[in-house]
């Protein structure tokens, strides 16, 4: 009798399936390939965060010595972090499976520069807004309008100002054409606006 009662209870639990999933109570219209589409984006946005996280570093090191770049760079990381989270949510909020998928490494240069990491920047950014126009189409063909409306309002808007705001950097890295002197001063300049996010200090005696 108990282990009937407890095989009830199991066959009631929530089923994860494409066949069963989009019928399940706790979801209005919620489209499996609007929720995949909604994963692959929560590991989009992953990735751009641990991508600018080594930039960050990179140019946070005593032997690049680029504080302002480096509290730049640690700005953008945050943001994508803040990005993953809110889709996270969304996907929670909606009654979605969320996926957590393995990262790639990435690519250390060592010839980084202001330069190279802004454009690199400015591409990363332009292939994410790229991902969240394929979010908005999938979820249309699906006519929810609900993820349409919230990936174009919120998250589209958001890649415009950035893709805004890195190619201002862009341009700026252009015109000192690499003089030492002038990029330090670029950097000075954009660390007092982003100043480096790490507080730690050797402890004192
Ligand atoms: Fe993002």
């Amino acid at each position: 009798m108990h282990n009937i009662l407890l095989k009830s209870l199991v066959l009631r639990r929530p089923v994860f399936t494409h066949n069963f999933r989009w019928k399940a109570y706790y979801q209005h219209k919620y489209d499996p390939k609007v929720e995949d589409v909604i994963n692959k984006q929560i590991q989009a946005e992953q990735q751009a965060a641990q991508d600018y996280l080594a930039i960050a570093t990179m140019f946070l090191h005593p032997c690049m010595s680029r504080p302002g770049a480096g509290g730049y760079f640690m700005k953008m990381y945050n943001e994508e972090l803040e990005h993953m989270q809110k889709l996270i949510e969304y996907q929670l909020i909606r009654g979605g499976a969320i996926v957590i998928s393995g990262l790639k490494a990435p690519t250390m240069d060592n010839k980084l520069t202001l330069q190279s990491a802004f454009k690199k920047g400015l591409s990363m950014e332009k292939s994410v807004t790229e991902l969240l126009e394929n979010v908005v189409a999938v979820a249309e063909k699906v006519d929810d309008y609900q993820c349409a409306d919230f990936i174009t309002s919120v998250y589209l808007a958001e890649q415009m100002s950035s893709i805004n705001e890195l190619s201002h950097h862009v341009t700026n890295m252009d015109r000192l054409c690499g003089d030492e002197h002038a990029v330090y001063q670029y950097d000075q300049h954009l660390l007092k606006s982003y100043p480096n996010p790490f507080k730690f200090k050797m402890p004192e005696r």
